[in-house]
């Protein structure tokens, strides 16, 4: 029987890619996001190909209980196999400066959302004692990121959550995965510079379809930190070889010859 799986952030980018991985594996999906006609134009696509069934759930994942709502209308589908907490979007500017509305739906997007969603579908999985949950974090994850000050905090936050409850479910049949992926060609690179200049971050990028593909296989096989590419990995522990301070100006340079 097929096994089902809920995608966030699904209409574009690694969401997208993930979604197609997925479906390719057999499982039916539960695809979400903000963009109603992008994610009605990907479930036409999957139907051409594809039997298994796609639902679609418009939402704006920063909105206050939403997880909640999600939760309730997937409760009647067979259960959640696999969950990946992948929507989100990055903010650039100096914190003093940039739009708190932004701010703080990236935050209920990035933390509560992903935390509420896990905390709702998890019980089955443990119960069932099977279940994945793919978390997209970030390279930001390793250190602080001045320019990008929430969005690198929130992605540590990703990071640490998932390792930590990783740890929790050990022997119980289902496990967690955060995937760290260094500057990745999609959409998300042209929003976070939508308030500056054109972004000027080339080197290093990778493709979406090869991310989605490392994190598929590490969730799979259950790795609980996945970072994509011998060069993302190296740079992940620059902070255990220079003090944080030193890391924390590094990125400061890279973010403002980029992005300012
Ligand atoms: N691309 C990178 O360089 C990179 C690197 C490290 C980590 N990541 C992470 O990878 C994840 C996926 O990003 P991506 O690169 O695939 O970017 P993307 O192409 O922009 O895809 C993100 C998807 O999430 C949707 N979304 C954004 N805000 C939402 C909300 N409030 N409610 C529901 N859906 C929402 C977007 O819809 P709209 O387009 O309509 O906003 C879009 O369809 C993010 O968590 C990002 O932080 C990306």
């Amino acid at each position: 029987m097929s096994k089902t799986a809920l995608v966030t952030g699904a209409a574009s980018g690694l969401g997208y890619e993930l979604a197609f991985l997925l479906i390719k594996d057999d499982y039916n999906l539960v695809l979400v996001d903000i963009d109603a006609p992008k994610l009605k134009e990907v479930k036409q696509f999957f139907n051409k190909t594809y039997k298994n069934t796609v639902t679609i759930l418009v939402k704006d994942l920063s909105q206050p209980d939403v997880a909640q709502e999600i939760y309730n209308e997937v409760k009647q589908l067979p259960v959640i196999d696999v969950l990946v907490n992948n929507a989100g979007f990055g903010l650039f500017g100096t914190f003093a400066n940039t739009d708190w509305k932004r701010e703080s739906e990236m935050l209920h997007l990035h933390v509560l959302t992903t935390t509420h969603l896990t905390k709702l579908i998890l019980p089955a999985m443990i119960s069932r004692e099977s279940g994945k949950i793919l978390n997209i974090s970030s390279l930001a994850a390793f250190q602080p990121g001045p320019m990008m000050s929430m969005y690198y905090a929130s992605k540590s936050y990703i990071l640490s959550f998932s390792e930590a409850i990783a740890n929790e479910l050990k022997g119980t049949g289902v496990t967690v995965t955060a995937l760290c992926p260094g500057p990745t060609k999609t959409l998300f690179q042209q929003t976070v510079s939508s308030n500056c200049s054109e972004n000027k971050i080339s080197f290093n990028m990778a493709c979406p379809t090869d991310v989605a593909q490392y994190g598929y296989n590490a969730m799979k096989r259950g790795k609980t930190v996945a970072i994509p590419g011998v060069f993302n990995k190296f740079l992940s522990t620059i902070p255990r070889f220079v003090t944080r301070n030193m890391a924390t100006r590094i990125v400061r340079n890279i973010q403002e010859k980029n992005r300012a």
